[in-house]
């Protein structure tokens, strides 16, 4: 059976944008394939995270996973500092990666800005511990948004090396599934920025805790142009706002963009606007509502979140010890 492998960082509350590139195609993958999620809490202090903050985003992050369709006994869902493993095979993955590789990565430039020097060493290395996280369980399959391609590529960069210099055949190929006309939702405020649960203003984003007046707010004050929709695709180009407003109404209710500006083209943005908030709604209300549910009651919570650990280290562990043989550590007691 294909192993899936995905993670997503407790940095924030989840986002439209994590929910439409990623989240939402996670759910019926569970049914296609052995499904395993992980809330990658060890990335996240790559930047700066309050301690209070990060063990209650972690929980908030495993709710709304949870209330966006996960189900713990359908998929294997933990937190990734629960499992050695990911931190282990990590550091082997760090003397693999070639600092040229690591030079290329635009996300760390994103990131790191213009103060690279000021940049934690994690930060830097981030993508090698991605890595780590998809193979130390074989998985071969990895839903994700647009904009985690190019560390797949270094991790399978990382994976074929390992097995060159080794003389091994170790570590499997592994195959991005970025799916969906929503892989990249954009900022409200900036059509050319990703949408992003770390941007400090929290009007660029949609997050999945909102409710029905600020969602309606936020889209009333999403940027825009001044000509109407239009009715064709070519009609958007150019215009990155209007693509992304009408991506997202074609993804929240599962329909290409091309019948969304069949149905809206013509028509201005206040009467759009009304339409997709209304959407947006009747999708993500119940959403919240289940998290609120699920994070009333942490311990039960925690204890799901124990279980996938324990599933979890069951299939990482052997895999990280061969990986141990391989490299030629004394075997411990
Ligand atoms: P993170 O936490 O930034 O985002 C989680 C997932 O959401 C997707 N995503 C988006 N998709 C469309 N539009 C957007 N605006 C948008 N913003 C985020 C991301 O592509 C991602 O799939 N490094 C990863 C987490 C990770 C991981 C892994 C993923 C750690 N280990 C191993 C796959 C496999 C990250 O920061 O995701």
């Amino acid at each position: 059976m294909t192993r899936v492998f995905s993670g997503i960082q407790p940095s924030g509350v989840p986002t439209l944008g994590n929910y439409l590139g990623a989240i939402r195609n996670w759910v019926p993958l569970q049914d296609q394939a052995e499904a395993i999620y992980c809330v990658v809490d060890l990335h996240a202090i790559t930047v700066w995270q309050d301690p209070a903050e990060l063990t209650r985003q972690t929980r908030e992050m495993a709710a709304a996973l949870i209330a966006c369709g996960l189900d713990p006994q359908r998929c294997i869902l933990f937190v990734q500092s629960h499992v050695r493993a990911h931190a282990e095979l990590a550091w082997i993955f760090n003397c693999v990666a070639r600092l040229g590789w690591l030079n290329r990565m635009t996300q760390f430039k994103d990131k790191a800005g213009k103060n690279q020097e000021a940049s934690s060493a994690g930060l830097y290395v981030y993508p090698n511990l991605m890595a780590a996280d998809i193979l130390t369980y074989h998985a071969t399959k990895v839903p994700v948004g647009d904009d985690q391609k190019q560390h797949l590529e270094l991790a399978n960069d990382i994976a074929q090396k390992f097995n060159h210099d080794y003389g091994v055949d170790f570590f499997p190929t592994i195959e991005p599934l970025i799916q969906g006309v929503a892989a990249r939702v954009m900022s409200l405020r900036d059509g050319t920025k990703k949408m992003s649960k770390s941007d400090p203003s929290d009007q660029s984003r949609i997050n999945l805790t909102d409710d029905a007046d600020t969602i309606a707010l936020k889209i009333r004050r999403a940027k825009t142009d001044a000509e109407p929709l239009p009715d064709h695709m070519a009609g958007l180009e150019n215009r990155p706002e209007a693509r992304n407003l009408v991506g997202i109404l074609a993804g929240i209710t599962n329909t290409l963009p091309e019948n969304v500006l069949r149905e809206h083209g013509g028509q201005g943005f206040g009467a759009f606007k009304g339409t997709l908030a209304d959407a947006l709604v009747a999708h993500l209300g119940p959403i919240a509502a289940e998290m609120k549910r699920l994070l009333d009651d942490p311990a039960a919570l925690d204890a799901a979140l124990h279980v996938g650990a324990e599933r979890a280290r069951a299939i990482a562990e052997p895999i990280c010890a061969r990986a141990r043989e391989i490299v030629g550590f004394l075997p411990a007691k």
